[in-house]
């Protein structure tokens, strides 16, 4: 009888035995079959999130569709913010569903333009308590910015699309002269450079944004940009819409 474990630890090891079998059970029952695939994940998780459809269609899209915001943010200061940062995401617009337009735009604004000692120099900042003066604080920002493009308006420059300029040779842009070597002396094109003539401003402006950033395949092209101001860029915009297209051109995109 010396060799009988006394009850107390055969209840222990009774309940031992049965918590295993229950953890191991639970175990393979509730395991998804995908879990130890690839590794101590579910693999099948990887798939059905790359599966959803992203919530942001992102500001190209919106551009084929409202031209005034797009011709206000072309050259603007908030080119590189996204529509939706500020108009949300609805994936059903226009078809089925409208976009948020704010109407706090003090609070809307100052997410990004509050100071704060940790943002950037190159983010410009206000102390809203005091902007522009402490008497008008409290009023929404976009009684004096527009919020497409809050900086004084270069874009204010531009003509209207079914406004045609005359240009004459007086007006013609200090700058066309260093662009007539490769694009042609009436902005035709020349062998590989494309026409610039009869192309809209809003296009124009775009393209010369886009080198002036680095973009584009041509690293002359983004010299050439680099050197010209924002006025620079729209009077030249001006001029080569004002040009007839050569005939051989495709419609633009
Ligand atoms: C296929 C064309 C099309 C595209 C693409 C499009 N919109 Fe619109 N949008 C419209 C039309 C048409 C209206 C006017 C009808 C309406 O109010 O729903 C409109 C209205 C709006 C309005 C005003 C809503 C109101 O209540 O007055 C906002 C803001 C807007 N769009 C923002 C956006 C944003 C941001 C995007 C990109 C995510 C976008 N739209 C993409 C066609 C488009
Ligand atoms: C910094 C925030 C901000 C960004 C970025 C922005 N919007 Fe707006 N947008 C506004 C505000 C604020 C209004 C309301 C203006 C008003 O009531 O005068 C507005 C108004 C509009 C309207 C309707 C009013 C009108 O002008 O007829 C449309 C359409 C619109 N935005 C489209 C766009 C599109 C397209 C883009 C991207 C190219 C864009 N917005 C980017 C803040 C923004
Ligand atoms: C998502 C962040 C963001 C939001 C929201 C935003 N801005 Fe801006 N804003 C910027 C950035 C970034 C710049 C600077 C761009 C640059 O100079 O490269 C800027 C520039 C500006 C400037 C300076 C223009 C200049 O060159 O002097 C003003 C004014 C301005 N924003 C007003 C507004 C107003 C008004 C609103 C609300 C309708 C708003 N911003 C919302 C990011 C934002
Ligand atoms: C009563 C008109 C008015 C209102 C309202 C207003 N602003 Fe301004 N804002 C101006 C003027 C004028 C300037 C240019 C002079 C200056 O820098 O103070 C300016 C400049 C700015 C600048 C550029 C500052 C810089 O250092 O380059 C930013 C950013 C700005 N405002 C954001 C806002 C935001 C965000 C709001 C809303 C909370 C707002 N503003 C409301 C008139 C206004
Ligand atoms: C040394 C030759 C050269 C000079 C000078 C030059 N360009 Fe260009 N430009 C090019 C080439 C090559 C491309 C095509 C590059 C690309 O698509 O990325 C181009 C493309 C462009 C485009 C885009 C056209 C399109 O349809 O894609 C614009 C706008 C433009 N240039 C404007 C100008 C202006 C304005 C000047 C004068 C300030 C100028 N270029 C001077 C060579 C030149």
């Amino acid at each position: 009888m010396h060799n009988k474990l006394p009850k107390h630890i055969v209840r222990l090891l009774a309940a031992l035995v049965f918590f295993l079998l229950v953890a191991y059970i639970a175990k393979t029952w509730l395991t998804d079959p995908s879990f130890y695939k690839y590794g101590h994940y579910r693999a099948d998780a990887v798939p059905e999130l790359a599966s959803g459809t992203p919530l942001f269609r992102g500001s190209a899209y919106c551009k084929t569709c409202h031209d005034e915001p797009r011709r206000d943010t072309s050259l603007g200061a908030h080119i590189s913010v996204e529509c939706e940062v500020c108009h949300g995401t609805n994936r059903e617009h226009p078809d089925d569903g409208k976009m948020l337009i704010p109407t706090d735009t003090i609070r809307l604004c100052s997410t990004c333009h509050e100071e704060m000692p940790a943002r950037p120099d190159r983010q410009p900042q206000i102390v809203l308590a005091e902007h522009p003066s402490t008497e008008e604080a409290n009023a929404q920002c976009i009684t004096c910015h527009n919020p497409h493009s809050p900086a004084d308006d270069p874009v204010m420059g531009l003509p209207d699309e079914t406004e045609s300029v005359a240009v004459s040779s007086t007006t013609l842009p200090a700058a066309v002269s260093k662009c007539a070597k490769c694009h042609g002396k009436q902005g035709q094109g020349k062998k590989k450079n494309p026409a610039l003539a009869g192309m809209e401003s809003v296009d124009f402006i775009e393209h010369m944004t886009k080198f002036k950033s680095g973009g584009g395949e041509s690293k002359k092209m983004t010299k050439y940009a680099k050197r010209l101001s924002n006025e620079e860029i729209v009077e030249l915009a001006n001029y080569y819409q004002s040009l007839p297209a050569p005939p051989s051109e495709k419609p633009p995109e």
